[in-house]
């Protein structure tokens, strides 16, 4: 195993934030289309299926060792669904080997999971994120474009417990009108699972979902019905700049979690970086352009740490604490698709 050599001086951007979690999707294609993200009318059957344009398991392992020199200590696999992606497993299993990665976590939408839990677990995959907008068969499949089923992605849940993973997150994207009578369901069905579920207030990002601000739910308005049938009290963050905020049931049946992007922005301590399935790095989830990484991944890891030192530095990303400024000229903005949650 190559020990990781980490830079002397780690890059910090132009507010200040050092680069420490990295999230890589490893396919653009999806066998769901959330209206919120990959809205079936907006984007094509057949689309993402190229799979000469992505990075090979070889590059993507020098990849991350180059993350890994300038500071990165947390990696998150997305998509698309990254459970499409051929011999996900044997990619997970070289990514747990790299020094300096102490936290390995995937985000998956749980279709496929109950086949690949305990491969991925075996492999070294130690944290599992799964989204869930919906409880009900019909509302679920509905929220999935009419392509996803409950039962599978409830399958895939208890195939990863039984795997040994503990502590699942579950993603909930809550956007009015669609699915808001999902949430007192989804908390009842999840308090005292041990499984934390966490609501995420629905964005504004890529250029296809249609999004309105009166479709956003506030999480101040989730937190006070559901503290009303189950008082809830907050609790600190596990680390500084953490996505979601916590809260703990008082009778004790666990935690759940409001991310609340578009109420309360989170930017100051955004130390996030993607990369997309072809190589190519955004700074922030609003970017417009993306930087193509794959001709510093060609002379290797050492070259590309300094090319992503340089470009972190360069970093002054703050969309959400932006957004609602007057006079904003209409932006380009990449898909959440390409580049993960
Ligand atoms: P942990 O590693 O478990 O702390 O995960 P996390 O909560 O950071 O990650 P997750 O990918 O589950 O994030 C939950 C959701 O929060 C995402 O799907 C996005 O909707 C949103 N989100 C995550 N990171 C960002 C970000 O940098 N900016 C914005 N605006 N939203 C984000
Ligand atoms: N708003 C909020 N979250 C989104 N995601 C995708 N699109 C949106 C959006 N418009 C996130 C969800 C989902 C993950 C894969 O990406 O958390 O669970
Ligand atoms: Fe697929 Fe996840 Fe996007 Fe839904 S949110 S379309 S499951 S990538
Ligand atoms: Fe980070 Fe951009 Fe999200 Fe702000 S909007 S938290 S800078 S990814």
């Amino acid at each position: 195993m190559n020990a990781i050599v980490r830079m002397p001086e780690l890059p910090l951007d132009q507010r200040g934030r050092p680069l420490r979690d990295l999230r890589l999707s490893v396919i653009e294609a999806c066998n769901f289309r959330c209206g919120y993200c990959m809205p079936a009318d907006r984007v094509p059957d057949d689309y993402g299926l190229d799979a000469a344009s992505r990075l090979s398991f070889d590059q993507i392992e020098t990849l991350v060792r180059g993350f890994a020199r300038v500071g990165v200590n947390k990696l998150r696999l997305t998509g698309g669904e990254p459970l499409l992606r051929k011999d996900l497993p044997r990619l997970v299993e070289r990514l747990a080997r790299i020094e300096g990665i102490d936290d390995l976590a995937m985000t998956t939408n749980g279709s496929l999971l109950a086949h690949h839990a305990q491969a991925l677990r075996d492999a070294g995959l130690r944290r599992l994120t799964i989204s869930l907008d919906a409880l009900e068969p019909a509302r679920f499949q509905a929220m999935s474009g009419g392509r996803g089923d409950i039962e599978p992605v409830l399958h895939g849940i208890a195939a990863a417990e039984r795997a040994g993973f503990s502590s699942l997150k579950l993603n909930c994207v809550v956007q009015r009108g669609a699915n808001e009578d999902q949430v007192l369901p989804l908390v009842e069905h999840f308090r005292s699972s041990g499984h934390v579920l966490r609501f995420i207030e629905f964005m504004d990002v890529g250029t296809c979902n249609a999004w309105r601000a009166d479709q956003v739910v506030p999480s101040r308005e989730l937190h006070a019905r559901i503290h009303a049938r189950w008082p809830l009290h907050a609790l600190d963050a596990h680390y500084r700049g953490e996505v979601a905020e916590r809260h703990a049931f008082h009778d004790g049946a666990g935690e759940i979690g409001f991310v609340s992007s578009v109420t309360a922005p989170f930017c100051g301590d955004c130390h996030r970086a993607r990369v997309s399935a072809d190589g190519h790095l955004y700074t922030c989830l609003f970017s417009g352009t993306g930087t193509d990484l794959r001709p510093a991944l060609a002379q290797g890891e050492s070259a590309l740490a300094q090319r992503l030192s340089g470009l972190w530095s360069r970093r002054g990303d703050r969309y959400s604490e932006i957004r609602g400024q007057a006079a904003q000229p209409p932006r380009k903005r990449v898909e959440m698709f390409l580049i993960g949650g």
